[in-house]
């Protein structure tokens, strides 16, 4: 096989002249442990979305795509780059998708490559903010990201041994928020841990925007509503992008390792059409029909949820183990 690298995803076969360069395997020795991507990336709009442009760019795609002699395109990324390659899929090329996105929320997939980093990522800092918390008996709140499903949050939380979780999946009332940290302080606790996701919100009100279209702020208004509400001081810290660099994990490592040789190995069958998943820890192929504009989100009643209830941690619901926060 020959391998040409495509400069920041549709991009590069859409400008023109195509931003593209043979790859060769001194120029991927090492990229296993690097973070980021040597390719770039974009990450924002989908032209497929209307029809008069998804028609000018399928064309220009198609002049390129023949133009650099491609046989099959290997497309890595998250819902809406998979969303994109379902257009080209559907439109006859040689398609085969790697999912990775930080957020774990690609439809038929168990993981996305990424996401275990981030989590370890956050951890740690939930870590150093919960020794910060137990120094001046406060409340900490750590922001993570998550648009639209809460995993990041989730796992963090449980893993650092968080109060609470706030999911974008389960909107959630302060003044309960509020009164579970008294319950907490009422049995001689006086630092308190919540993780939240970005696109957390309490019911009834919209997800909070930093600035157009980036989501942000909702950690530093549950910190806000903690001092007003409780006796308890509290801070806020938004992780940020920094959950989405640096260099991978050894699971992830692995995880790409295993995706990606088997992404090589349909394309050598011309087995194309499909996203390479893990179910259950086993590879899987999901068929490009099945990737919808829509995503994987929490499972309120799965058993990581119910692991979260169970050992005391606030979801954001009743539950029947909701005293021991
Ligand atoms: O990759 C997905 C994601 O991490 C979301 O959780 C987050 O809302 C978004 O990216 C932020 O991306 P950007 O700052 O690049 O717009």
């Amino acid at each position: 096989m020959e391998v040409t690298g495509i400069a920041d995803g549709l991009t590069g076969l859409t400008t023109d002249p195509n931003q593209v360069w043979p790859l060769g395997l001194l120029d991927v020795q090492d990229v296993h442990a690097l973070g980021g991507t040597i390719l770039g990336t974009s990450n924002k709009g989908s032209p497929f979305r209307k029809k008069a442009e998804a028609a000018r760019i399928l064309k220009i795609f198609s002049a390129s795509f023949a133009a650099q002699r491609l046989d099959a395109l290997l497309v890595i990324g998250g819902d809406g780059t998979h969303f994109m390659a379902r257009h080209l899929s559907e439109a006859g090329f040689g398609i085969v998708g790697i999912p990775k996105t930080i957020d774990n929320d690609l439809i038929g997939s168990d993981l996305t490559i990424g996401f275990r980093t981030a989590v370890d990522t956050a951890v740690d800092a939930a870590e150093r903010l919960r020794t910060s918390a137990a120094a001046h008996n406060r409340c900490m709140v750590l922001e993570v990201m998550g648009r639209d499903a809460g995993h990041i949050a989730l796992e963090t939380g449980i893993a650092a041994g968080a109060n609470a979780v706030l999911l974008p999946e389960q909107p959630f009332d302060f003044a309960r928020l509020a009164a579970k940290i008294e319950a907490r302080k009422a049995l001689g606790r006086e630092s308190f841990l919540i993780v939240c996701a970005e696109g957390a919100h309490p019911t009834g009100a919209k997800r909070l925007y930093k600035e157009e279209a980036t989501l942000g702020g909702i950690g530093q208004l549950v910190a806000q509503e903690v001092m007003k509400r409780t006796r308890v001081d509290a801070r806020s810290t938004a992780l940020g992008h920094v959950q989405r660099g640096g260099t991978p994990n050894a699971f992830d490592r692995l995880l790409a390792t295993r995706l990606g040789v088997h992404a090589v190995e349909l394309i050598a069958k011309k087995k194309f059409g499909r996203v390479v998943g893990v179910r259950r820890d086993e590879l899987i192929e999901i068929p490009y029909a099945k990737i919808a504009d829509a995503r994987r989100l929490v499972d309120m009643d799965g058993d990581v949820v119910h692991a979260a209830e169970a050992s005391g941690i606030w979801v954001g619901r009743d539950s029947r183990y909701a005293a021991s926060i």
